[in-house]
């Protein structure tokens, strides 16, 4: 039987490096959702028309250089909220979700859209500031030049996109149980999410 865990959230709340961990430690694949999504904006830059992008994705796309980019990030906010590119990439995502033993699927819409029916939901979130400074922190990191308050203001953009579309918009799933980073390592915050993955998985 398929487990699906679904983790949402805002911008630099933890989603992936959660994900990433939780995927590792149970055995179950991980799909960032966020890179379709970065994928058609990248392509959507490159002058194409981001449905018939969306509707052509291949995984290897997924692999592309510079997705994690500032200005790929904006598009990408930009192409989710048209909902035919969301509809392009809709089967794919809930194909994944069923793969094998299990799956993390992290995103913004996963426990509310995607997989409504998924066995945990997580959502993922921490003050704007703190989120913007670990972005802006990656950034530099990746030789970027950019300012914090150009980041700060490029995350809160796209929380209120994101936020306040009308198809899918990001919001925590009613059974979801709520992760707040602000004040937590990375192992502490990966704890709290196993710890919930696995008495989920004792009571299912
Ligand atoms: O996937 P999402 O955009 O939600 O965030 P992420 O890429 O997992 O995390 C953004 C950055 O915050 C990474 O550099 C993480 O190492 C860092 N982070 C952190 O400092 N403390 C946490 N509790 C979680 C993530
Ligand atoms: O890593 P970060 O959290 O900054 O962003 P991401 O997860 O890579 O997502 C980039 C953009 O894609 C988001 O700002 C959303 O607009 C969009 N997205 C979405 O609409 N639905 C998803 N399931 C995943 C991402």
């Amino acid at each position: 039987m398929a487990f699906t865990v679904a983790i949402d959230g805002p911008a630099a709340a933890g989603k992936g490096t959660i994900s990433k961990a939780v995927a590792a430690h149970f055995g179950f694949a991980h799909l960032d959702t966020g890179l379709l999504y970065r994928a058609t904006g990248a392509r959507m830059l490159e002058g194409s028309d981001p449905v018939d992008a969306a509707r052509a994705l291949r995984p290897e796309d997924l692999q592309r250089d510079g997705l994690r980019r500032a200005d790929v990030a904006e598009a990408a906010s930009q192409v989710a909220a048209n909902p035919d590119v969301r509809a392009a990439l809709l089967a794919f995502q809930r194909r994944f979700a069923r793969l094998g033993d299990g799956a993390v699927l992290d995103g913004r819409d996963i426990g509310t859209v995607i997989c409504p029916e998924a066995e945990v939901k997580l959502f993922v979130t921490a003050a704007p500031e703190i989120r913007a400074r670990r972005r802006y922190d990656e950034l530099v990191d990746s030789g970027a030049e950019t300012s914090f308050q150009d980041v700060l203001a490029d995350v809160r953009a796209r929380d209120a996109r994101d936020m306040g579309r009308a198809d899918a918009p990001l919001r925590p799933a009613g059974d979801a149980v709520e992760i707040d980073t602000s004040d937590l390592s990375i192992d502490q915050a990966v704890a709290r999410a196993v710890a919930v993955i696995a008495a989920a998985r004792a009571s299912g």
